[in-house]
C-alpha cells in the first residue's frame, strides 16, 4: 500500500501552493505521487460537488450538505485514492474527512461525532498523515482580496463562520494527535515546505 497524506485548513492557507511544492519534492525522488482534491475531477463525485456549491442552493440542510460531501468523498476515493494507493503510490489530497468534522460538525454545528458517524460509513481509509496549515482567517482573508480570487457559496459566508472553522480545526488536531500535525502557516513559504518535508521523510522512513 501507498500512503495517503492530505492537508487541510481554511480559504487561503496556501494548501494548493504547498502540495505543488512537495508533489515535485517527492517526484524528484523517485516516488509516484498523485495529487488530488475532493472532487478530484471523478465526474459522479463532481456533479454532487456542483449541487453543494450551487449559489442557487440557498435552501440546502447542513446535513443534506454533509451526506452529499460524504457520498461525493465516497466516489472519488473508489475511483482514484484506493486504485493509487494499491499501485503503492504516494496520494497528496487536498481537504478530506476532517474539512466536513470541522465545516460541517463544528461550523455548522452537526457535531462531530455525528458526522464521524457518517463519513465512517463513507470512507475505508484514514489519511496516514494530515498537515492542517494553521493560518489565522483574517490573515487568509487579506491574502484572498489580494489574489482577487473568485469567492463561491461557502467563501461568502460571514468572518464569523471562518472563525468557527479556525477554531475547529484546532479543535480537531487536538483530537488526533498521532494523526494531524499542525503547520504554523504564517511564515516564508520555504520554511512551511521544510517543515513539511522532514516530516514526511520521516513517515516513509528516510
Ligand atoms: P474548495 O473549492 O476546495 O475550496 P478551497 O480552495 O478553500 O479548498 O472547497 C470548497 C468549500 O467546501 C470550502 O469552503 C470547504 C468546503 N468543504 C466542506 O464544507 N466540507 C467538506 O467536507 C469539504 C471537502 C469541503
Amino acid at each position: 500500500m501507498g500512503y495517503f497524506i492530505t492537508f487541510e485548513g481554511g480559504e487561503g492557507t496556501g494548501k494548493t501552493t504547498i502540495i505543488n511544492y512537495i508533489s515535485k519534492y517527492l517526484n524528484d525522488k523517485g516516488y509516484s505521487v498523485v495529487t488530488t482534491r475532493e472532487p478530484g475531477g471523478i465526474d459522479i463525485a463532481e456533479q454532487i460537488r456542483n449541487i453543494i456549491l450551487d449559489v442557487k442552493n440557498t435552501k440546502m440542510d447542513y446535513r443534506t450538505e454533509a451526506l452529499l460531501y460524504a457520498a461525493s468523498r465516497t466516489q472519488h476515493l473508489a475511483e482514484k485514492v484506493i486504485p493509487a494507493l494499491k499501485e503503492n503510490k504516494i496520494v497528496l489530497c487536498d481537504r478530506y474527512l476532517d474539512s466536513s468534522l470541522v465545516y460541517q460538525g463544528i461550523a455548522r454545528g452537526l457535531g462531530v461525532d455525528n458526522v464521524l458517524k457518517v463519513n465512517m460509513f463513507a470512507t475505508e481509509y484514514m489519511p496516514n498523515i494530515t498537515f492542517f496549515i494553521d493560518v489565522k482567517p483574517e490573515i487568509c482573508f487579506k491574502r484572498l482580496k489580494d489574489n482577487h480570487r473568485e469567492m463561491d457559496r461557502l467563501d461568502l459566508e460571514k468572518m464569523d463562520f471562518h472563525n468557527k472553522v479556525y477554531e475547529g480545526y484546532r479543535e480537531i488536531a487536538k483530537m488526533y494527535p498521532n494523526r494531524i500535525v499542525s503547520i504554523d502557516g504564517d511564515r516564508r513559504i520555504e520554511d512551511i515546505i521544510e517543515d513539511i518535508k522532514m516530516r514526511i521523510d520521516k513517515l516513509l522512513g528516510e
